[in-house]
Formats: C-alpha cells, sequence, structure tokens
C-alpha cells in the first residue's frame, strides 16, 4: 500500500495557513505556493540514494557525496500543477517537465487526456506528479495511468492538500505510488471542493473567475 507523507515542516504549515485565507490575493497566493512548493521538493528529496566521490578541496583530498540513482522528471497537472514547478526547479534545476493536460468529460465527468508532452527517457527517471488539490482522485488517477501507459515506472505524487477520499482512491488505483501532501483535510463538499480546503486553486493562482 502506498504512503501518505503529511510534510508538516513548521515552514509548510505556517505559509500553508496564508495560502487558504480567502483574503490572499493572487499575487501572493502564487508566491507562497511556489515556496511551498520548493520547501516540499527539499522533503520529498529527502530519501535520494547518495554515493561517494573523491575531490580534492583546496585544503586536501576529500570523500564527499554526490547524488546517485535516478534523474528527476516533475510532471505537473494542467492547469494549477503549473503553480508549483518553479518552486520545485529551484531545488532540483536540472529535472526535466513533462505536462498532462486533462478535462472532465460532461457526460462520464471522468477526466480525459487532452494533451500530453513528456520527457523522452521517462521510465529511467523518477517522477513526481504535481497538483495542489487531490480532491476525488480521478485526475491524479488518470495521470498517473497515462505516465505508466507511457513507460514510467517510479512515481510519487505531491499535493498541497488532499481529501480523505481523493488519498483512498489513489491508493486504490496505484499502490505503488506514495503521496506527499501539506495537510490532509476533512472532506470533500457535495460541489467536489475540499473542506476546508482553499477554495479553486487554479482561478487564485492564475486570477481567473
Ligand atoms: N480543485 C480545487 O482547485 N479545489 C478543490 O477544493 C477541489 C478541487
Amino acid at each position: 500500500m502506498a504512503k501518505v507523507h503529511v510534510l508538516d515542516h513548521p515552514l509548510i504549515q505556517h505559509k500553508l495557513t496564508y495560502i487558504r485565507k480567502a483574503e490572499t490575493g493572487t499575487k501572493d497566493f502564487r508566491e507562497l505556493v511556489d515556496e511551498v512548493a520548493t520547501l516540499m521538493a527539499f522533503e520529498i528529496t529527502r530519501d535520494l540514494p547518495l554515493e561517494e566521490v573523491q575531490i580534492d578541496t583546496p585544503v586536501s583530498e576529500a570523500t564527499a557525496k554526490v547524488l546517485a540513482g535516478k534523474k528527476l522528471g516533475i510532471i505537473p497537472i494542467l492547469r494549477a500543477g503549473l503553480g508549483m514547478v518553479d518552486g520545485m526547479l529551484n531545488l532540483i534545476p536540472a529535472a526535466k517537465v513533462g505536462h498532462v493536460g486533462l478535462y472532465r468529460d460532461p457526460e462520464t465527468l471522468k477526466p480525459v487526456e487532452y494533451y500530453v508532452k513528456l520527457p523522452s527517457d521517462i521510465e529511467e527517471r523518477e517522477l513526481i506528479v504535481i497538483d495542489p488539490m487531490l480532491a476525488t482522485g480521478g485526475s491524479a488517477n488518470e495521470a498517473i495511468h497515462s505516465l505508466k501507459k507511457r513507460g514510467a515506472k517510479q512515481i510519487r505524487l505531491m499535493c498541497l492538500v488532499a481529501a480523505p477520499e481523493g488519498v483512498e482512491e489513489v491508493q486504490e488505483e496505484h499502490p505503488d505510488v506514495d503521496i506527499y501532501l501539506a495537510a490532509l483535510d476533512e472532506k470533500l463538499n457535495e460541489k467536489g471542493y475540499i473542506v476546508p480546503g482553499l477554495g479553486d486553486a487554479g482561478d487564485r493562482l492564475f486570477g481567473t473567475k
């Protein structure tokens, strides 16, 4: 079963409070999401493997550590996932970025892929799918399917806020995908919003509505 990691670093929790506040405007919302994405990138990369290398410092030879293992890929789900990309790239600038766009079919209400552009070597990368909100889990599940269908082998999911319903759906459908959150909220309401949540992440990021 996939693990759920709630990243409870005090800076993440403090900034998330301001992200949630209804009175936070677009500029501050965007900056805070960017900052939290950087902090979450720090936490989500905590377990990356290291290897030893020999180097020369100005003083002596030394055995030092560098990242080993798989390269990273960041996969925002359009459009709200875009708000977390730059924050992550601050810490992992060599990561490649792929995009998955989904829309909701008005009849089936299921997410349908309309745009997918990925790094050519996704099967060799550790992929981090990002979307600020994990609500019903429909989009995250579809995005992960879309990556697996194209050869992805190692995937993590990173969201700001999740509803328990969404977490359960992803865990059921993709038990190999660990989930990283800044907060696990109470529930979904009848309109599909996370409660207490932060409203519509895409609208708040881009100033639409
Ligand atoms: N998507 C959002 O942007 N907000 C929610 O609360 C749920 C889904």
